[in-house]
């Protein structure tokens, strides 16, 4: 059992100079050194300005959201300060304007997300959002009793509690595919579980909790093969990968603006075409109808009959900024950086004998960007508050995924996970304050 005193200061103070002052001792291995060049690419913080206000702060829960660069602090201030006019509304020239902007950033998300048409993009306020307008809209004219709906261990429940209330509302099966010890998904009887009488499978991109990287290819060509819509969730692909929604094959697709440096209050559901007919718009109100009577209202075609009321446009313009720092600055590094901060953390903490790390640890090395582990005889929020008074802020608990915790047998774990402006010095504080639980 680990004492969870105050921290002393003195080891506290060491810890800072250490980063501040001292040369940390990377070795010298080929490996090592190949860490340093790939990191040191990146893990720049002046675009930042958090990191003016919080030079001390070692930011490691990206997975839960980003920083924002000053270019999507600037796009919501000129938004507000320039334009403020309500869009598709005014005939004035700010609200063209104001409509204009929002358009293009529609085909500019298109072309991020290498979708066929613009009409296929929906503004949304959040992945949360997309995902249950997906479940109310679709799923209530589209699941009957019966019918299957598939999702998988991994979710977090953003994707499998309106799944699971849609199977209860319409008398539906609720199944799911089970993950492996390892965390990957076992898709050994896969043509069990995805029969004929499905007709959704939900299915994240990469786990939020454990960093999987799921097997989309395999699960959406048997989905298609029994005809059923497939959902993807891309919350966690989104800010590390680049995204092509026809070659991944599924007919929805969600991710929010905020995990991308993107304000919060703004998420994408991209929606096939070939859908639009069976997708009931599950919000109804202004700006989403042709005509409105007392015995009937005809509404505007897709995307615009998905979008009621005001939409969120100064987020969608900041969402707009982020996508194009990201195709600008990330897009060709991005992976590979976050992948070596994870090589060099699984590294760390498999020396450590009181860490269990969890995921896929080969794969996660690869090409992740997130590490999970429990620490034997202390509870996760206990090590988050601990790492907390040496300004580390790293996520702690189940990471809304009730039911994958369950399955792998952990109550909380620590989850810390990297974006571009993380450094590998911010990856070697974080390990050896890591390493002071235990003195
Ligand atoms: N889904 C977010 C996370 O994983 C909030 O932290």
């Amino acid at each position: 059992m680990y004492k969870l005193s105050a921290p002393d200061l003195l080891i506290k103070e060491s810890l800072k100079n250490c980063k501040k002052y001292k040369k940390i001792d990377y070795g010298n291995s080929s490996e090592k050194k190949s860490f340093m060049k790939g990191a040191l690419m990146n893990g720049k913080k002046t675009d930042f300005p958090f990191f003016t206000h919080h030079q001390n702060s070692i930011y490691l829960d990206n997975a839960a959201t980003t920083h924002k660069p000053q270019q999507v602090l600037d796009a919501l201030n000129q938004f507000y300060t320039t334009v403020n006019a309500n869009m598709h509304r005014g005939i004035y020239q700010l609200a063209e304007t104001a409509t204009a902007q929002f358009e293009a950033t529609r085909v500019q998300v298109a072309h991020f997300l290498s979708a066929a048409d613009p009409i296929e993009i929906i503004f949304t306020h959040g992945a949360t959002a997309g995902i249950n307008m997906v479940a109310h809209g679709w799923g209530n004219e589209c699941i009957q009793e019966g019918d299957e709906v598939v999702v998988t261990e991994l979710e977090h429940h953003s994707n499998f509690v309106p799944w699971q209330q849609l199977c209860i509302r319409k008398k539906a099966i609720f199944k799911i595919i089970p993950v492996t010890p390892q965390g990957l998904l076992d898709l050994s009887n896969i043509d069990e579980i995805i029969t004929s009488k499905t007709k959704m499978v939900a299915v994240t991109q990469v786990s939020n909790a454990i960093g999987t990287q799921v097997d989309l290819e395999k699960i959406i060509t048997r989905a298609k093969k029994v005809g059923s819509r497939v959902l993807v969730d891309g919350c966690q692909a989104v800010p590390y990968h680049s995204v092509d929604v026809k070659k991944i094959d599924c007919d929805f697709y969600v991710f929010s603006g905020h995990k991308i440096m993107g304000p919060t209050g703004v998420g994408v559901l991209y929606a096939r075409k070939n859908v639009h007919a069976e997708f009931i718009p599950p919000f109804t109100g202004g700006g989403m109808v042709l005509q409105v009577s007392s015995e009937k209202t005809t509404f505007l075609k897709a995307p615009r009959c998905y979008e009621a009321g005001t939409p969120p446009a100064a987020q969608v313009l900041g969402l707009s900024a982020a996508l194009s720092y990201w195709k600008t600055h990330l897009a060709k590094g991005i992976l590979d950086h976050v992948a070596l901060l994870t090589a060099l953390t699984i590294e760390g903490l498999q020396k450590m004998p009181y860490v269990r790390l969890l995921g896929p640890i080969d794969q996660l090395k690869k090409s992740g960007h997130l590490v999970s582990f429990v620490v034997d005889g202390m509870h996760a929020h206990d090590v988050a508050a601990y790492l907390d008074q040496y300004g580390i802020c790293v996520r702690a608990g189940h990471h809304c995924a009730q039911p994958l915790a369950r399955a792998l047998g952990y109550e909380a774990s620590v989850r810390v996970s990297f974006y571009s402006y993380t450094s590998v010095e911010d990856v070697m504080f974080f390990l050896k304050v890591l390493e002071t639980l235990h003195s």
